[in-house]
């Protein structure tokens, strides 16, 4: 080496070491960048700003002399809904007295409670609502597609219990009735199995398609122990979720509202999109993608709650080829890139096909969590998996363990109640019921949905096989009121109201039927309340304006903020 060639040796250094200095920038610009694009352009694609926004909406509410007429409704209208309103509660205060008087005891008593009373329609309207037309919270019985509450009101159920009810509650009472005999003479031994756990296990992977099994209480834990499997095993920080999916309540998979903790190894990303993608191809601190298939019925959208439904902006649409492909997409990344793929199935598993939503649209994952109806009317979450993701130790280093528990999981009662389920998959009636499943539940809203158009009803339905969610068709801000007539109608709704409903497979033709006549029913009594009187200015980008307008006034006034 000569001794010019020893001098330029610092300098190339020096250049080099530039280089990456301005490099490494660019590199994280554009990383970025694109995670930036990745995401949805809703509050729902951004934990922080969702976060900033809701700590700054102000309490308000709408008392007597504005309830009835936010949307600039005449007065004869306004005495044509303040009349209904009236006979309403009137009627539910006589016809539901003992379930309302129990609930009325005990609301202060009980959190959940004071939550879903708070949340059933936008806060607004809330505390008139709250203080005059209360919802019920007990129930006495069920039988077949009914449950009856404590005044001996038959509702037909569709609320499906969260979606546990997917075979009929009397199956139910049967699966727990048979399996606590089958391990009563054990009783409520925890850590050692009764042998029923072994059939489940077999049983599960089979359907499952996956190698190993581990049992859980509740869905909520399964997903945190696929998402721990999947860090263990690749060694990267991050989750993916798709904006709007619901996972269970744990922080990681909950950034955003409802979370008071930050959350910093989440990715929320946009579903069905090239962009999203893209990140995966280039980033390198993805464990795993989860994916809840339900948001097939509406992708980046959260669950619908009437709470939040001011207008009529509330869409669905599922396209089963659409999301079949995007699945397919995603499986091809994670392969490419060593990415845990996790299906979350513990709604739709068992519920969309007996092998669940891989089988219904034929992708498959390397993890996938059940729960709900897999517990045979018992709590319980599930996960299954590739054995190379459910192994909790390595063998080269033995402190090198991912630790999982729960006292109560393999609960004999719940692993025979859960048996029980299991089998009866494969019994003559059960398999009948799943036979051209989607051409019976979307012949129904098909069919519904022409009553209410012939009828000039401006409600429509839109499906995920027999998960059904209520759209409205014109600019309204009073949609959520429908919910009341439901119930009044006989129709048991669960507490997020007209955003989801959610049939058992047993439903007979006349059942059915019986359901679409009272929601026709209610519907013409909610237009016949002028509730849906609309004013042909209106349009639902108005009344959010009008709303923004409230709530800046409210911000900016002067008057102490208003208790709730
Ligand atoms: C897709 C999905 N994952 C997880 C959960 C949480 O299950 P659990 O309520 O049993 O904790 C739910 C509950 O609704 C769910 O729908």
């Amino acid at each position: 080496m000569t001794a010019k060639m020893e001098a330029a040796i610092p300098t190339a250094a020096l250049y080099a070491l530039g280089a990456v200095a301005l490099a490494a920038p660019t590199v994280m610009l554009k990383s970025r960048l694109q995670l930036s694009k990745a995401k949805h352009r809703s509050l729902g694609g951004h934990a922080r700003l969702a976060w900033r926004v809701a700590s700054w909406v102000p309490f308000y509410h709408y008392d007597d002399s504005r309830f009835f007429v936010v949307d600039g409704a005449p007065d004869a209208v306004a005495a044509q809904r303040r009349a209904d309103f009236v006979r309403l509660a009137e009627l539910y205060r006589t016809r539901y007295a003992r379930t309302l008087q129990l609930t009325a005891e005990v609301t202060g008593l009980i959190s959940d409670l004071q939550f879903t009373e708070t949340y059933r329609v936008p806060f607004q309207f809330s505390r008139f609502v709250r203080g005059r037309l209360p919802v019920g919270a007990f129930l006495e019985s069920s039988s077949g597609v009914t449950a009856t509450d404590l005044d001996g009101n038959a509702f037909y159920d569709l609320t499906g219990s969260y979606g546990v009810n997917l075979l009929g509650y009397d199956f139910y009472k049967e699966c727990i009735d048979r399996g606590l005999e089958r391990v009563r003479a054990l009783g409520p031994i925890l850590g050692s199995y009764h042998p029923v756990v072994a059939d489940n296990a077999l049983r599960l992977t089979r359907l499952s398609g996956m190698d190993e099994v581990s049992f859980h209480m509740s869905g909520t834990e399964a997903v945190m122990q696929a998402v721990r499997l999947a860090r263990y095993h690749t060694r990267r920080s991050h989750l993916v979720r798709f904006c709007g999916a619901y996972h269970g309540w744990w922080g990681d998979v909950q950034p955003g509202v409802g979370n008071p903790a930050p959350t910093h190894e989440t990715y929320t990303l946009k579903e069905m999109s090239e962009d999203s993608l893209r990140l995966l191809r280039t980033r390198n601190d993805v464990a795993c993608v989860l994916i809840n298939p339900l948001q097939a019925l509406h992708p980046n959208s959260a669950a619908p709650a009437d709470s939040t439904l001011i207008d009529s902006t509330r869409s669905a649409h599922f396209d089963r080829a659409g999301y079949a492909r995007w699945l397919a997409q995603l499986r091809a990344v994670c392969t490419e890139r060593g990415i845990v793929l996790i299906f979350d199935e513990v709604f739709v598993g068992f519920r969309l096909a007996p092998g669940g939503a891989q089988e219904y649209f034929g992708v498959s994952a390397d993890i996938v969590t059940y729960g709900k109806t897999l517990g045979g009317g018992l709590p319980i979450g599930a996960v299954c998996g590739r054995k190379q993701f459910m192994k909790r130790f390595r063998d080269d280093r033995p402190a090198d363990i991912c630790f999982a528990r729960g006292t109560f999981n393999s609960h004999p009662y719940v692993m025979a109640a859960m048996n029980e389920f299991l089998r009866s998959l494969e019994a003559p009636a059960i398999s009948a019921l799943y036979r051209d499943l989607d051409v019976t539940w979307n012949r129904r809203a098909a069919g519904l949905n022409q009553r209410l158009r012939d009828a000039g009803l401006p409600v429509q339905v839109a499906n995920l096989s027999s998960i059904w969610l209520i759209f409205y068709t014109r600019p309204s801000a009073y949609n959520w009121m429908f919910q009341y007539y439901l119930r009044e109608a006989g129709l048991a709704l669960s507490w997020v109201g007209t955003g989801r409903l959610i049939f058992s497979l047993n439903y007979t033709e006349a059942e059915f039927n019986a359901v679409a006549d009272r929601f026709v029913a209610a519907a013409e009594a909610m237009r016949r309340a002028a509730w849906w009187w609309d004013d042909p200015r209106t349009t639902n980008k108005k009344i959010r304006r009008r709303i923004l307008r409230e709530m800046i006034a409210q911000r900016f006034s002067t008057r102490r903020p208003v208790k709730q």
